[in-house]
């Protein structure tokens, strides 16, 4: 019996919306979009490999099997650019950087950015990361025994903190300021407006981007800081980041101020949410599940015996890996993601119009019942050696895949796997009296709430060692 199977039936099944019996109509899934796109979902999308929907934005396409994903994400990736609202939702506030920009602007900041996050280069930020952690955890050390803290606020704070350290070492201009602009500004703009559903022109004016332009100015303003920042020290840090390489690159056509800003501030978005809205989920998660946590804990007593993260560890500590990965299955925080064809095409064997809009949502494909046994439970053997290597690229796209992958992927991984690990090395975080969750998708998916947990201290030194 896999090892993984032996619990089968007893794994918890955290949060998550019933499908509904059948496809909204138009008005009500245009209520349930405004609050949460995941609450709308049927069991036909569960179930089936491609669904078929007329909306008023045109054919829809919602894409769960593996081949109909590569296709549209890697094979005629040429033919699917990112669907007009999604990235109109993007770039209203964070401008056109990596995440909305297409074609060759596209790929003038992807061939400059890539660089920077090759294995090599996410393996030479280990150390930093492992600091930034570090200094973390003996914070919460020095709060006393079983303090409360709001685990969301605690981590965004974390994910920030480990984003200036490794990538912007000039300093991120206003740190304070980032996650409630960007959280504000997610909250607004990443409403549906009702002249988007029913396809009025752009040139009306949204109300989710006129409550929004707030958050959109301080947003520049922090990315603008930061650039600027970055000038008055250049070439005076002792690490480079990423401002660094692309004055570095020495193109014959240099980022315009403004680009340049837009880059800043879609990093600040894609590299901090994303990473703590996953490591609140993973401790949630591991408060659910006495056995996988103390698999956990054994994992890292054995491979962090002074207590702390040690560099060069990242491959020894798979069962950290697969929670985090059975985390990003359940609550993937890029929980949809949409595209729109060019030209004709056929997907698996359906005809394809121009101008239709695909959804893939790797909410969907992660919970799909064809793709996964179980899917609504927790259960992190699914990663586990043995078991991880079975599972399809296609079936598993927390990232992406294809040329628009997550550039941050390798990067996060491993902040996500050190930060767990150090954090469960020591603490024993439990939900406190008021803690409430919920999935909840606006622009990407958190989970609802404050997250008020108790931090209970595990013995310092391992165990057995005498010294505790
Ligand atoms: C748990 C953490 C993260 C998740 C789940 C995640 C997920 C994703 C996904 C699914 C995409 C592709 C979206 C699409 O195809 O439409 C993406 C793109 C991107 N991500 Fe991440 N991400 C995470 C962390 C990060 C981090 C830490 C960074 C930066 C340090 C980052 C930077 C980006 C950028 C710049 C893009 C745009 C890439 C392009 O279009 O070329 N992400 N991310």
């Amino acid at each position: 019996m896999a090892d993984h199977a032996k619990y089968a039936g007893r794994r918890p099944r955290p949060p998550a919306p019933t499908p509904r019996a059948r496809i909204p109509g138009p008005i009500a899934f245009f209520r349930v979009l405004r609050r949460s796109a995941i609450e709308g979902l049927a069991l036909d999308h569960y179930e089936k490999p491609i669904v078929f929907t007329r909306t008023v934005l045109g054919p829809v396409l919602v894409v769960c099997s593996p081949t109909a994903l590569r296709h549209v994400l890697v094979t005629n990736a040429a033919n699917y650019p990112r669907e007009t609202l999604q990235r109109r939702m993007i770039s209203d506030g964070l401008g056109f950087g990596l995440l909305a920009a297409e074609g060759e602007q596209w790929r003038n900041q992807r061939k400059v950015l890539a660089p920077h996050f090759t294995p090599e280069r996410i393996a030479g930020l280990e150390k930093v990361t492992a600091k930034v952690v570090g200094r973390f955890v003996e914070r919460w050390d020095s709060l006393g025994d079983d303090a409360t803290v709001r685990l969301n606020d605690e981590v965004c704070d974390l994910a920030i903190d480990v984003l200036e350290a490794a990538l912007f070492p000039d300093g991120l201009s206003g740190k304070a300021a980032i996650m409630p602009a960007l959280k504000s500004y997610f909250r607004k703009a990443g409403r549906l407006s009702a002249l988007d559903a029913f396809a009025l022109p752009e040139r009306i004016p949204r109300i989710p981007a006129f409550l929004a332009r707030r958050s959109v100015a301080t947003l520049r303003r922090l990315g603008e800081g930061t650039v600027d920042a970055w000038r008055k020290h250049a070439g005076r840090t002792a690490r480079a980041g990423i401002l660094d390489g692309m004055a570095a690159e020495g193109r014959a056509k240099p980022f315009t101020p403004i680009e340049t800003r837009d880059i800043v501030t879609t990093f600040m978005a894609a590299g901090t949410e994303t990473s703590a809205g996953a490591m609140c989920w993973a401790f949630y998660l591991l408060s659910l599940d006495p056995e996988w946590r103390t698999r956990l804990e054994d994992e890292v007593d054995r491979e962090m015996p002074d207590g702390i993260y040690v560099e060069g560890s990242l491959m020894r500590l798979p069962v950290t890996r697969a929670v985090v990965e059975e985390t990003l299955r359940l609550y993937p925080t890029v929980a949809v993601t949409a595209r729109k064809a060019i030209a004709a095409d056929t997907i698996d064997g359906r005809a394809v119009t121009p101008g239709t809009i695909i959804v893939i949502s790797p909410w969907l494909i992660h919970r799909h019942r064809k793709l996964w046994a179980e899917p609504d439970l927790f259960d992190p053997g699914r990663f586990m050696p043995g078991a991880r290597e079975k599972i399809d690229r296609f079936a598993f796209l927390p990232f992406g895949a294809g040329p628009r992958i997550c550039v941050g992927q390798g990067f996060a991984m491993q902040e996500m796997i050190i930060a767990v690990a150090s954090i469960a090395r020591r603490f024993l975080i439990e939900p406190a009296p008021g803690f409430d969750i919920w999935p909840e998708l606006t622009v990407t998916l958190q989970p609802s709430g404050d997250l008020p947990v108790v931090l209970r201290r595990r013995a310092r030194m391992a165990p057995g060692d005498g010294s505790n």
